[in-house]
C-alpha cells in the first residue's frame, strides 16, 4: 500500500514554485517510490536537474533530442512504467499545453501516451489563475479525468495575495497515494470512521474531556482512503486538519457524535471507532459561567452519554478500540461481547509508545474466536491498515458463509 515500489512520474514546470517541487521530490523517495523527473526548459530557469538527481537518484529528462538519455530510443517507456504522472507546478501554459496534447517536450508527451493517472497541481500568479482561459482548461482537464491539486490561497511571489500558491507538499503527497488506491481493495466500499475526544460543556467555559488528540481515527480514514474507500470522518475536536478527500464531520458532544455517526453508517460498509467517547455529561449545562461556592467541596451530577458503537446497527463491519490501563484482554472481551463488535483493538495507553499524542502504537486484537493477535509497536499508520486488513477478512468469510433462511 502506499507510494512504496511505486514509480511516481514528477514533471517539473517553470513556475517560481519549481523550488518547492524539489521537496515532493524528496518525500516521494523517502516514501520509497521511484521518481523519474520530467523538467521543461522554462523549468531549468528555476532549478537546475542536479537538485533532482542528487534527491532522486533517477535520470532527469529534459529534452527528447538528448542523445545520452534512453528517452531518444525509448520515447513512451516512462509513461509505461509510471503508476501516476505528477506535474508540480503546473503553469498556466502548461495546462494549455496538456489540453490542446501538444507533445513538445517529453513531460507532454509522457502524459499524452501514459494510461496511469495524471495529476496536477496548479500554481501561479492569482490573475492568472482566475483567468477565464484557465478556468476553462482545468475544467477540461477534470472532466478527462486529471486530478487537480490546489492552488491554495496565501501569498503570491508578485507580493499579492490570491489563489495561486502551489498546495503543500502533504496535500499533493495525500493525492498522488489516493490516487494510486483507486483501485484498492477497499474500491466501492464505504467506510466510517469516529475520532478524537468528545466535549462536555458544564458552562460556557469549561467541559470534560480526555487526552485523545484524533491520531488513530485519522490514520484509519487515511489509509481507508488510500485503499479506495469512500471515507467519513466523524472526529470530536483536534487540532489536526480534515485528511484531503476524506468527509468530515466535526462535533463536539457525544450526543452530536452520536447523530453524526447514526446519519453516516447508513449505507456503510466498514465502521470502525476510534473516539474516546465521555461516558458521562454534566446534568446542567450552566448558560452562566458558574461561580465558586463558599464550601471547600462541591458535586456535580453527571448523566450517561449513550454507548454509540453500542447504539449503531446494520450489516457493517463493526470494529472498536478499548483503551485500558489495567487487564487488558479481559476487558477487551467484555466490550467486544457487549457491543457485539467483530474486533477489539486494545491498547494498554501505559505501555512506551502507545497512546495518546504519539504517532506510535501498541495493540492487541481481540476476535470474537477467541484469538488475540499481539502486535508488534507499528506506527498508528501500520495499525491502520492491519485493522482495514482484519475488516477485509470478516467480509470475506461472512460472503462464504451461506445464508440462513427465515
Ligand atoms: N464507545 C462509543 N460510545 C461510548 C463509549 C465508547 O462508541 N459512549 C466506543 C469507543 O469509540 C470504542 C469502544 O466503544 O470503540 C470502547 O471505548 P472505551 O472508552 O474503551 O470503553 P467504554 O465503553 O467507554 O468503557 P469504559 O470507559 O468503562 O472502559
Amino acid at each position: 500500500m502506499g507510494l512504496k515500489g511505486k514509480t511516481i512520474v514528477l514533471g517539473v514546470t517553470g513556475s517560481i514554485a519549481a523550488y518547492k517541487a524539489a521537496d515532493v521530490a524528496s518525500k516521494l523517495a523517502q516514501a520509497g517510490a521511484t521518481v523519474p523527473v520530467m523538467m521543461t526548459r522554462a523549468a531549468l530557469e528555476f532549478i537546475t536537474p542536479l537538485t533532482f538527481r542528487s534527491l532522486t537518484h533517477q535520470q532527469v529528462y529534459v529534452d527528447w533530442y538528448d542523445a545520452g538519455s534512453d528517452l531518444a530510443i525509448q520515447h513512451v517507456a516512462l509513461a509505461n512504467q509510471a503508476d501516476a504522472v505528477l506535474v508540480a507546478p503546473a503553469t498556466a501554459d502548461f495546462l494549455a499545453k496538456l489540453v490542446y496534447g501538444f507533445a513538445d517536450d517529453p513531460l507532454s508527451g509522457t502524459i499524452l501516451a501514459t494510461q496511469a493517472p495524471v495529476l496536477v497541481a496548479p500554481a501561479m500568479d492569482g490573475h492568472m489563475y482566475d483567468h477565464p482561459a484557465t478556468q476553462q482548461n482545468l475544467a477540461t482537464l477534470r472532466s478527462r479525468g486529471v486530478t487537480i491539486i490546489g492552488p491554495e490561497q496565501g501569498h503570491l511571489a508578485s507580493g499579492l495575495t490570491g489563489m495561486g500558491r502551489l498546495s503543500s507538499t502533504e496535500t499533493i503527497l495525500a493525492y498522488v497515494k489516493m490516487a494510486l488506491g483507486r483501485s484498492g481493495d477497499l474500491a466501492g466500499l464505504r467506510v466510517v470512521v469516529s475520532a478524537g475526544p468528545t466535549e462536555e460543556p458544564m458552562d460556557p467555559v469549561r467541559h470534560i474531556s480526555n487526552r485523545s488528540t484524533g491520531r488513530m481515527g485519522f490514520a484509519v480514514a487515511e489509509a481507508a482512503r488510500d485503499r479506495g474507500a469512500t471515507v467519513t470522518l466523524v472526529t470530536g475536536p483536534t487540532v489536526l486538519p480534515d485528511p484531503v478527500g476524506v468527509k468530515v464531520a466535526r462535533i463536539r458532544t457525544a450526543l452530536q457524535m452520536l447523530d453524526a455517526t447514526q446519519s453516516a453508517v447508513r449505507d456503510a460498509d466498514i465502521v470502525v471507532m476510534t473516539a474516546a467517547v465521555a461516558d458521562y455529561r454534566p446534568a446542567i449545562q450552566a448558560e452562566q459561567k458558574m461561580k465558586k461556592g463558599p464550601g471547600d467541596t462541591t458535586v456535580m451530577e453527571l448523566v450517561k452519554n449513550p454507548d454509540i458503537i453500542a447504539t449503531i446497527q446494520g450489516d457493517f463491519v463493526k470494529i472498536g478500540f478499548a483503551a485500558e490501563s489495567e487487564d487488558l484482554i479481559r476487558n477487551a472481551r467484555t466490550k467486544l461481547a457487549e457491543k457485539r463488535l467483530d474486533l477489539v483493538a486494545a491498547n494498554d495507553i501505559t505501555a512506551p509508545g502507545s497512546g495518546f499524542a504519539v504517532d506510535t502504537n501498541k495493540v492487541l486484537l481481540v476476535h470474537p474466536s477467541g484469538e488475540v493477535e499481539d502486535l508488534p509497536l507499528m506506527t498508528k499508520a501500520e495499525v491502520a491498515d492491519v485493522i482495514l486488513d482484519r475488516a477485509v477478512a470478516v467480509r470475506q468469510q461472512r460472503a462464504r458463509q451461506p445464508v440462513v433462511a427465515g
